[in-house]
């Protein structure tokens, strides 16, 4: 065994669809190659045990003794492969923003169990990482609908749908189908700089349909058409129809009371820079937004978006992909 070993994994952003998502309609999820999070793992000498440090995110603990999701994801593992805990430290670094709707917990988690993997020499399918990443995801945001471990495990665009439990009451697994992408798309990722943890906002969802659950079904039907749109146009390689969706998405989620006024200044300020659409993303109440844009006004719609208070703003290219397994 080497002394050391790395694992990477992406970031996501939702396209279209969130929230609705876990009310089983459909939305749709890129991987953002140019943000990561990595999990190195370095021999340590013997009775030292495993220890979890992650500067980044000011946490630190050691399995067996600290109470942290990530070191109840290390004892998952090593409890799935019948393993005692290893000598070893465990670095976290990521760039993926926490709480901000790019799947920085996911990533995170992803990572790990990679790396895990690789050190123990286990191979892993990627549904076993998604049901890893998925338990560990569980324990963070209670009831997540499964989009972020999915995209981020297969690292590919997808179409991700919840199914309704079969007659007899089992559960039956998501429709996760690879999206097709016709063409390339410039967009601009923007962060509010405001922090929402997802559970918080899943919560203040559910309690608000609970009280009005025909119109919020209504809201979430509308969403999973507006969804459809999206990955028609992103099929068709068509941004400004993309575009559209976006507004119309980002409307619908204003409407379920999940969007902020930064948020909302970010969207309006991309529209009046020349982006054929541009919504939050994410579980919202903070976190990032992001613009269809033109190819040639990335720089002019990102400067615009820094200009309305954008704590940071990127551009990056969704790459065409083929719809294939
Ligand atoms: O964790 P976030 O901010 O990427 O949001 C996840 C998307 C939601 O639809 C809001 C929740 C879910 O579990 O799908």
């Amino acid at each position: 065994m080497s002394s050391s070993i790395s694992a990477h994994a992406v970031a996501k952003l939702i396209i279209a669809g969130e929230h609705a998502v876990v009310y089983r309609r459909p939305a749709l999820a890129v991987p953002i190659p140019d943000i990561t999070a990595i999990v190195q793992i370095a021999a340590a000498p013997h009775g030292h045990g495993c220890w979890l440090e992650a500067p980044d995110l000011d946490q630190r603990g050691r399995v067996g003794i600290d109470a942290h999701p990530l070191i109840d994801l290390i004892t998952d593992l090593l409890t799935a492969w019948h393993l005692p805990t290893p000598d070893v430290t465990v670095t976290i670094h990521s760039t993926i923003p926490i709480a901000s709707g790019m799947g920085s917990g996911a990533a995170v988690a992803t990572a790990l169990v990679r790396a895990f993997a690789a050190w123990c020499d286990k191979s892993l399918t990627r549904e076993d990482l998604g049901a890893f990443v998925y338990r560990s995801e569980q324990r963070l945001h209670g009831t997540p609908s499964g989009i972020d471990n999915t995209v981020i495990a297969y690292d590919q665009p997808i179409s991700f749908c919840r199914q309704a439990p079969r007659a007899d009451g089992t559960a039956q697994p998501p429709r996760i189908v690879p999206l097709a992408i016709g063409a390339p798309m410039t967009l601009v990722i923007a962060d509010s700089g405001e922090r929402s943890p997802t559970h918080l906002a899943v919560d203040g969802v559910r309690q608000r349909r609970e009280q009005a659950t025909a119109h919020y079904d209504a809201l979430f039907d509308a969403i999973g058409a507006v969804t459809l749109v999206a990955e028609q146009a992103l099929a068709a390689g068509d941004a400004a129809l993309l575009g559209a969706a976006c507004r119309q998405n980002h409307t619908l989620l204003q409407q379920i009371g999940v969007s902020i006024p930064t948020l909302d200044a970010l969207v309006a300020a991309a529209l009046k820079a020349g982006a054929y659409g541009a919504k939050l993303s994410g579980a919202g109440v903070g976190g990032v937004m992001f613009a269809v844009c033109p190819p040639d006004q990335g720089d002019i719609i990102r400067q615009a978006l820094i200009g309305a208070g954008a704590v940071k703003a990127f551009i990056t290219q969704l790459q065409p992909y083929q719809s294939v397994e």
